[in-house]
């Protein structure tokens, strides 16, 4: 851990920290001196990552959560709070991309998934962490969006609706949180290499359409990829207290030097 890092203090809650962004984003808060709360579906994962960083020296928690479900956010927050302490730095990043169809073709439980996953599951969360953040006067949110809820795609309208949800989310608690010192931000990653960019490569032509099946093969194919530790640095960066002026705006990756410039 680095002696009085960022986030030293802190307690921060990240969602879909298994693996990708969430994982890389779990290490450089406790890196930086968060205790880290590690939260997905796969077991294996998160204890595994909440592991690696253990035996750094710094303080990780694993714990099981669906983010769609109710009791499962609950019950997992009760346990954090018990365990490590208050929350007072919530990263939503756990998301869903589903089958990218065609409107016509995506059933109503995807459609459904998409939204109870990228958008009900981020409401959840933040439901659990804003009363401890405003009895701390100091809270931290910061919401993994996409740039597909400002660029319309042909075939992804369940994504890019349910971001486009989160960013109005991410704007409406920037104002709430305003008089308890609690930021709200959101992200727009970029394109990123991690198992959500596989899972999409491998849909064939025949499932997702050509033109879909081609811009995923082409981010690889190009180089566009970038590694997780480039998000997970803007996002760490939006949890310290210099990102407070930020508060309500949804920041892409490409603008974190101009951001810490202005600081
Ligand atoms: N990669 C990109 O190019 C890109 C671009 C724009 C935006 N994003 C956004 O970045 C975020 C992270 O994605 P990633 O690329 O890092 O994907 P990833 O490597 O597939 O990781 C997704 C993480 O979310 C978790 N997750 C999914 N559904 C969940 C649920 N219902 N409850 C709890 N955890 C859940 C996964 O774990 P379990 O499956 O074990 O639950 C996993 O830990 C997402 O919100 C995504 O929309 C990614």
């Amino acid at each position: 851990m680095t002696e009085g890092g960022i986030h030293a203090g802190r307690v921060a809650f990240v969602t879909g920290a298994g693996r990708g962004i969430g994982a890389a984003t779990a290490r450089l808060l406790a890196h930086e001196g968060a205790a880290v709360a590690l939260a997905a579906r796969t077991e294996e994962e998160i204890v595994s990552v909440a592991h690696e960083i253990s035996s750094r020296g710094c303080t990780a928690l694993p714990v099981s959560l669906d983010v769609a479900d109710e009791d499962s956010v609950s019950a997992c927050f009760e346990r954090v709070r018990a365990e490590l302490g208050n929350v007072t730095i919530l990263i939503n990043n756990a998301g869903t991309p589903g089958v990218p169809l065609p409107v016509a073709a995506t059933r109503p439980e995807e459609w459904r998934r998409a939204f109870d996953v990228n958008v009900t599951g981020a409401f959840l969360c933040a439901r659990e962490a804003l009363p401890g953040m405003a009895s701390a006067n100091w809270g931290r949110i910061v919401n993994v969006s996409s740039a597909a809820a400002r660029h319309p795609v042909a075939g992804m309208a369940a994504y890019g609706a349910s971001k486009a949800a989160l960013d109005q989310l991410t704007r409406v608690l920037a104002l709430e949180g305003e008089p308890y010192g609690i930021a709200v931000t959101g992200v727009y990653p970029g394109v990123v290499d991690t198992r959500m960019q596989e899972d999409s490569r491998g849909f064939g032509q025949e499932l997702i359409g050509k033109q879909l099946h081609r811009m995923f093969r082409g981010y690889r194919d190009f180089g566009m990829l970038r590694p997780p530790e480039e998000p997970a640095e803007l996002i760490s960066y939006l949890c310290t207290p210099a990102a407070q002026r930020l508060s309500g705006f949804i920041i892409r990756l490409e603008q974190l030097e101009a951001i810490k410039g202005e600081s």
